[in-house]
């Protein structure tokens, strides 16, 4: 182990006035101030949430010309927007003339933006079009749009954008994620998911890298999430209540902060990613999955189920809901989910997902609440006194594939290193 020393007491500047990443994240540990430093935090929306590919929305949530979503990407206000043309654009949500928010809705339908301030108006391309009482005003109004970002891109349905025109391809950014997706999608037999429900959202009073992290961490399921474990059939309970040895998940580091629970080898039959013994309440559902893919690989996926995984650095992939991390200060971010409706299902199907939605991550839900309440309690712990934090736990019996992708036994901090070592990489780029 490296020999810093223990009392180093914040995010410690190197002599260029630069924060010293290598120091701070080590293979197996790191150190308390990257949950807290707002030197660290402003540092990350300029090298991960603009300099990098960030999620932004799906293509399900705005299907026509003229539909918009409100999104955020670091702490900038955008819109995701389809053209005339059919094309998914991202604009700054900010105001050419006095940086007003031009757009309030969270999501709709529109032939224009109109700024409620001075109601400066703006094409879905972002151009200006209109300025009041135009004779005061004779600049050149190509100079005024609303910016639009350099690169979006999306893959089978998922956008994703950069504010930095040199980000690389997604397909690079992505990498193994890639296959990650299509599972998600594959729960279909269509190949379609609906992300049309809404979305719910939750502050907290922590660091925004506690949620990737926690989302795939296997370790606290038995201890957070008892009392939820001991109320209600889950598919957690295979994973949450044996012996070390007898615990089947895994957990992954997919590479480039791309990091999964995978809870398949421990679901004891089809569907119990959805709560249930086996998959005879649905037969209509099992039937199009088997025309859809065969008999084989439609029972594989029915056992199986989708991905529990995050892909860096604000996307999860949330089982039967998907989850976007907003970072909101040091100190604070935002979570929001939405449950994953499929398409080529009944109704019966989806209504399902939805309270199961609502019971794991709802206003009133368990799961949400317990990892809400003990990332808030870790935040508190780190800002009163600065301390390493071990990321040690099965170092040494991880698998390295084929692939790259690092497999673990499902209590051990696979994950956590996957996503600290692609953190520095991008940190000290
Ligand atoms: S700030 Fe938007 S029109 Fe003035
Ligand atoms: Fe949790």
């Amino acid at each position: 182990m490296a020999a810093i020393p223990d009392s180093l007491s914040a995010a410690q500047p190197r002599a260029d006035g630069a924060v010293n990443y290598d120091e701070l994240i080590q293979q197996d540990r790191i150190h308390g101030s990257l949950y807290t430093s707002e030197a660290v935090y402003r540092d990350e929306l300029q090298k991960i949430f603009y300099g990098g590919w960030v999620y932004v929305g799906h293509e399900s949530e705005i299907p026509e010309p003229g539909q918009f979503v409100r999104r955020t990407i670091g702490e900038e206000p955008v819109l995701l927007v389809r053209t005339r043309d059919g094309r998914p654009t991202v604009l700054k949500n900010r105001c050419a003339h006095r940086a007003n928010l031009v757009c309030m809705e969270d999501r709709g339908s529109a032939r224009s933006f109109t700024c409620p301030y001075h109601g400066w108006v703006y094409g879905l391309d972002g151009k200006l079009l209109d300025v009041p009482y135009p004779n005061g005003f004779t600049r050149d109004r190509n100079q005024y749009g609303l910016p639009v970002l350099p690169l979006v891109d999306s893959y089978r349905g998922f956008i994703f954008a950069s504010f930095n025109p040199d980000a690389g391809s997604l397909r690079d950014h992505l990498g193994n994620a890639t296959r990650v997706i299509d599972r998600t999608i594959a729960m279909s037999p269509t190949g379609e998911i609906k992300l049309t429900a809404g979305w719910v959202k939750h502050k907290f009073q922590a660091n925004w890298k506690m949620l990737p992290e926690n989302d795939t961490d296997g370790y606290h399921v038995n201890f957070v999430h008892a009392s939820f474990a001991r109320v209600i059939r889950s598919q957690y309970d295979a994973a949450a209540m044996t012996a070390e040895q007898e615990l089947k998940s895994r957990t992954i580091d997919w590479g480039n902060g791309h990091t999964e629970i995978d809870f398949a080898p421990a679901y004891p039959g089809e569907l119990a990613w959805l709560g249930l013994p086996d998959a005879s309440r649905y037969p209509d559902y099992v039937q199009a999955m088997e025309q859809a893919y065969g008999h084989e690989r439609a029972h594989q996926l029915l056992h199986d189920g989708p991905p529990h995984t995050v892909i860096f650095p604000n996307l999860f992939l949330a089982e039967m809901n998907i989850v976007i991390f907003e970072p909101r200060g040091p100190n604070e971010c935002v979570q929001w989910h939405t449950p994953l409706l499929l398409g080529g299902v009944s109704d019966a199907v989806n209504d399902r997902i939805m309270r199961q939605s609502e019971g794991a991550l709802g206003p009133s839900a368990f799961l949400l609440a317990d990892d809400g309440v003990i990332s808030e309690r870790q935040q508190i712990a780190l800002r009163s006194g600065q301390a390493w934090l071990d990321l040690s736990r099965g170092e040494q019996r991880e698998i390295v594939e084929a692939d790259g992708s690092r497999i673990g036994h499902v209590t051990d901090e696979t994950t956590n290193r996957g996503f600290w070592h692609h953190y520095r990489k991008v940190m000290t780029r």
